[in-house]
């Protein structure tokens, strides 16, 4: 018996610096071709979702940002299908059958440029498993985050987190697990520049495809990521951040050259991002030694990492490039969190999504 209590949790995005591009499953396992690294972001970035399992619920119902998404029928939605998928497998693993309302809600507009799917199937997974009472731990719970977006599954832990990519056909050792605690290098912070906030034009999951499939430089690419790994982990236990800027930069520009390299090829910087990657280099020589490096995912956003102490350093480069329109400023997060009832996005005695003058709460 499902007790039909709202659960309600926060999550937040992760920033990898060493990448994740490429699959070696596309039937939705996500098992990727490489380990990554990345740095799970604080909530001034975050996820928060709500969810009740209820007999008085007809059907599933879920929410995001707002508006309903598409959970039933022939014409559901690539994402809306991956979702349903993790709810029926997780309500399976707890031998439930009641039908689910999730209300989703990020608290950075999805026009900020940052992919909100790491940080939204985290919480999503972590609100299920904790609704569903299913006492899963982390790692197994990034397993079946990596199901809805391979990513996702480095935001189930706080602090600088490794997913092993794993051996195994049915992806079960293909899990993230801490490397480094939240408190270990606090100074550590990403300067996130917004360049421009439109929808990127080649969906990750077609780019994950498309350049192990075409690009002469991809074979090359797992190798070094791997190296990659061992030089970050070293440059964070030292907290040395000449050499982590010096890793994350290549990895950035190595993804970055396969994507260019795949047919058609992929370019998601822009001239901002590459004015950002100059102003980098160039504050680095004046330095005479790093104090930064960038990153880039799938879009134009630059991703600065850097210790507090040279933030204005950065903060005063940025300011004169053009194209910057926003900067965030993002510092290490400690991970998923359940909430308390006051914070929940449903209300509990109508089972609806609470709105607050037509807007989401
Ligand atoms: O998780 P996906 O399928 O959206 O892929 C994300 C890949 C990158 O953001 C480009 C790199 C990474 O490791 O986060």
């Amino acid at each position: 018996m499902i007790n039909e209590k709202v659960v309600t949790a926060i999550g937040t995005p992760n920033i990898a610096f060493i990448k994740y591009w490429g699959k070696r499953d596309y039937t939705g396992l996500n098992t990727p071709n490489n380990s990554s690294i990345s740095m799970t972001l604080d909530e001034k970035l975050s996820t928060r979702t709500s969810v009740v399992f209820s007999k008085k619920l007809n059907r599933d119902m879920l929410y995001i940002n707002g508006s309903e998404e598409v959970m039933v029928g022939e014409k559901i939605p690539e994402k809306s299908a991956y979702l349903k998928r993790i709810l029926d497998h997780m309500r399976r693993l707890a031998g439930v059958k009641e039908n689910a309302l999730i209300v989703s809600e990020n608290s950075f507009p999805s026009s900020a440029g940052i992919a909100s799917s790491a940080s939204g199937a985290a919480t999503l997974v972590f609100v299920l498993s904790n609704a569903l009472q299913l006492d899963k731990k982390s790692r197994e719970m990034s397993v079946i985050a990596r199901q809805i977006s391979g990513s996702a599954c480095r935001s189930m832990f706080g602090g600088i987190v490794r997913w092993n990519k794993g051996m195994k056909e049915d992806g079960s050792d293909s899990y993230a697990e801490q490397a480094f605690k939240d408190t270990h290098w606090p100074e550590l912070i990403d300067i996130i520049a917004i360049v421009d906030p439109s929808k990127k034009r080649v969906s990750s999951s077609v780019g994950h495809a498309d350049t192990v499939k075409t690009s002469v430089l991809y074979p090359l690419r797992p190798k070094f990521a791997e190296e990659g790994i061992v030089t970050v982990e070293k440059a964070i236990a030292g907290k040395d951040i000449d050499a982590l800027s010096k890793a994350i930069m290549r990895d950035s520009n190595n993804m970055h050259a396969t994507m260019l390299d795949t047919w058609p090829p992929i370019m998601y910087l822009t001239d901002a991002s590459k004015d950002i990657i100059y102003g980098i280099h160039e504050l680095n020589d004046a330095n005479g030694k790093r104090i930064a490096g960038y990153t880039f995912d799938a879009g134009p956003n630059a991703h600065i990492i850097t210790t507090e102490k040279n933030r204005k350093k950065i903060m005063d480069m940025l300011s004169g490039i053009r194209g910057v329109r926003q900067t965030i400023e993002g510092h290490m997060g400690t991970g998923p969190r359940l909430l308390e009832s006051k914070d929940s996005l449903i209300d509990e005695k109508t089972l609806t999504p609470k709105r607050v003058q037509g807007k989401m709460q």
